[in-house]
């Protein structure tokens, strides 16, 4: 297949280009800078020029394709405070996928995330449709992501093969710059590695390769509709991620209330003491996916994240 892939030069669309080029598959790659298209060209991928706000740049992508992977995000701007911008940008270049492809039962595959997807139980491929009440407590940037990953699902009634993956809220790996790394930091930074309260809220977690395989998998042949999740591990305390981060870098390892977990963490703050198991059970049955990589406290035993 040729396969358009936004997002292609970052963290996760990184693995995915080598895989799907790895299986055989051409990949367009859209790139916003001379860095990026660089990136690209030096991992195989063809370059495809523009922004996510060039709408006519991403329709003639997935119209020359036979399939969309979506990987871009501002995130730079979702981090300096305008999560709205970059989610209504979002949603614009999934409409414009939406046009593009309609009618033509090619594959759109849209990255979403299982933080927030069914609280208080562990979250299957079933849950997190129809009510956003747990998500629209992070506001309405991240209410607005969701939304489109629903609009994206609904495009299967349209002639597109639709399908969303949910990925863990840490893809770990080696050159990690996410919430893992973040989280090594403030450890470095404040003396401790914190967690909050007890400390026995659970996060799903995957390696970043695995993620990679199953955008693959999902590309060739999920079926229109697909809720997907990118969870290896179905929850991992976050006690034991601390307990690593602290034996690793020598520090003690310490409780911080709830009250106090915004000071202690910043912006990770929101999102640490969140308990949010998820099971992949139907994507494993669906697609034969079967994670191959280290756990997160394997990886982070690894080393790498304390190498800086
Ligand atoms: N990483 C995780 O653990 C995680 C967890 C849950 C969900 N997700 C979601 O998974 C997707 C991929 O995440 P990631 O970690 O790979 O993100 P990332 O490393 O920040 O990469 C973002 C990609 O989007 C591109 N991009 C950003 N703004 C753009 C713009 N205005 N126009 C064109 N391209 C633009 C970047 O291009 P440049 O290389 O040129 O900057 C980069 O290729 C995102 O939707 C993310 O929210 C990730």
């Amino acid at each position: 297949m040729r396969i358009f892939v936004t997002g292609a030069s970052g963290w996760i669309g990184s693995a995915v280009v080598p895989e799907l080029i790895g299986a055989g598959h051409r990949v367009i790659g859209l790139a916003r800078s001379d860095a990026s298209a660089a990136a690209l060209t030096a991992a195989g991928a063809q370059v495809h020029r523009g922004t996510l706000d060039d709408l006519d740049v991403l329709r003639d992508g997935a119209e020359a394709s036979d399939g969309v992977i979506h990987l871009a995000f501002k995130h730079d701007l979702a981090f300096s405070g305008n999560f709205q911008g970059a989610a209504d940008a979002d949603r614009r270049a999934v409409e414009t996928f939406g046009e593009a492809l309609a009618g033509s039962e090619k594959p759109l595959l849209i990255a979403s995330g299982l933080l927030g997807v069914a609280p208080g139980h562990v979250a299957t491929e079933r849950d997190g449709h129809g009510s956003h009440a747990a998500v629209a407590a992070f506001g309405g940037g991240p209410q607005a992501r969701w939304e489109t990953a629903e609009f994206a699902l609904a495009l299967a009634s349209r002639g597109v093969r639709s399908s969303i993956v949910r990925l863990s809220p840490t893809n770990h790996g080696d050159g990690d710059n996410g919430f893992m790394a973040t989280l090594v930091g403030i450890a470095r930074a404040k003396g401790v590695s914190g967690y909050i309260g007890d400390g026995a809220n659970r996060w799903p977690a995957v390696h970043r390769l695995d993620s990679a395989h199953l955008f693959r998998l999902a590309v060739e042949k999920a079926p229109a509709g697909s809720t997907l999740h990118a969870a290896a591990e179905e929850g991992v305390p976050i006690r034991d991620v601390a307990e690593a981060i602290g034996r690793h870098l020598d520090v003690p390892v310490v409780s911080v209330a709830p009250e106090d977990a915004g000071e202690h963490f910043t912006w990770l703050g929101g999102f640490l003491g969140l308990d949010a198991p998820a099971s992949s059970t139907l994507t494993r049955e669906l697609l034969g996916w079967e994670p191959t990589q280290p756990g997160l406290i394997e990886d982070l035993d690894q080393g790498h994240y304390f190498n800086g």
